[in-house]
């Protein structure tokens, strides 16, 4: 019988591989749009467990659809995606995916169970606000995904490519770079994991990202000319945002307030995912 695990908390509890940067980064991105007034859907190619889902799904609204896409227990098109998929993804399952997911939010995405070279069946064209690109690392298969991505992104949405510069995953370097150059995508920002990017004008949204950042006490970022674009780079942020100082002759400082187990969840994500962990949390404790 397989174990029975408890139902997560926080997305910090759901195995994955958002870093807390790319959290703040993507919370960013997604508050943005919606403050601006973009609508559209979203959509993730290559869920495994929930950890991103979980968050993108705290930013779909009423209108809008939020399809993620992934093999789940399905079996790979190839066998090298089969191989990475008995390396990397050994224990996922789709029920487990939705479990996570339902620990945070009422209903489910969209889920299409399969290669993500399937996605144009599911999501229509020039629909997305938002596209996550973090599915199978071979060359051929990202290079399918960039076209679907730009072909479900509205012209100034936003793609953003998992593992755009790992030593172990250089087939994403060359689709998403040969993209670049040869199919007009624009690179806007890129974290230590992830490369943000755009079919559209990329020049009032990274304008708004350094204002933004110029804001942010604890980030640490650069700009980089590159090819004809201008990319700023941004360093991991530390895992929590630095405590206001006091002004240099203010009384001595009170002692600091005890902080939830998890403090990074609740200071930095969106609201509904904070009531839902909450909720979660509530839950938990009544059951013991
Ligand atoms: C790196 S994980 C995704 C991580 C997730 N976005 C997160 O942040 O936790 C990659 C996922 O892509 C899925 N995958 C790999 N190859 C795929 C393919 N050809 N089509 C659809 N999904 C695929 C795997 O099952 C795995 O769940």
């Amino acid at each position: 019988m397989p174990t029975q695990h408890a139902a997560p908390a926080n997305i910090d509890d759901i195995p994955g591989w958002l870093r807390p940067t790319d959290q703040r980064l993507i919370n960013w991105l997604l508050s943005y749009q919606e403050n601006q007034g973009v609508q559209g859907d979203l959509c993730e190619l290559g869920a495994y467990l929930g950890k991103s889902a979980v968050l993108i799904g705290a930013h779909v609204r009423p209108v809008e659809m939020f399809t993620v896409c992934d093999l789940f227990d399905s079996p790979a098109p190839n066998e090298a995606n089969a191989a990475e998929m008995l390396r990397s993804y050994a224990t996922l399952t789709r029920s487990t995916f939705e479990r996570n997911y339902l620990a945070f939010h009422d209903r489910l995405p969209a889920i299409v169970e399969g290669a993500t070279s399937t996605i144009g069946e599911h999501v229509a064209p020039g629909s997305c606000r938002f596209v996550h690109v973090d599915a199978s690392h071979h060359f051929g298969h990202v290079s399918v995904d960039v076209v679907s991505a730009r072909a479900m992104l509205q012209p100034d949405g936003v793609v953003v490519f998992d593992d755009y510069r790992a030593a172990h995953t250089p087939g994403v370097a060359a689709a998403v770079w040969f993209a670049i150059h040869g199919e007009g995508l624009c690179p806007m920002w890129i974290s230590p994991n992830k490369m943000y990017a755009t079919w559209g004008d990329p020049t009032a949204l990274r304008k708004a990202l350094v204002e933004w950042l110029t804001d942010q006490p604890d980030s640490a970022w650069s700009d980089h000319d590159v090819a004809g674009h201008r990319i700023v780079q941004i360093a991991d942020w530390p895992k929590h945002p630095p405590a206001p100082q006091p002004p240099p002759s203010a009384a001595p400082p009170a002692p600091p307030p005890r902080r939830p187990k998890h403090p990074i969840i609740v200071d930095l994500l969106p609201p509904a995912v904070t009531r839902a962990l909450r909720a979660a949390r509530r839950r938990r404790e009544a059951r013991r």
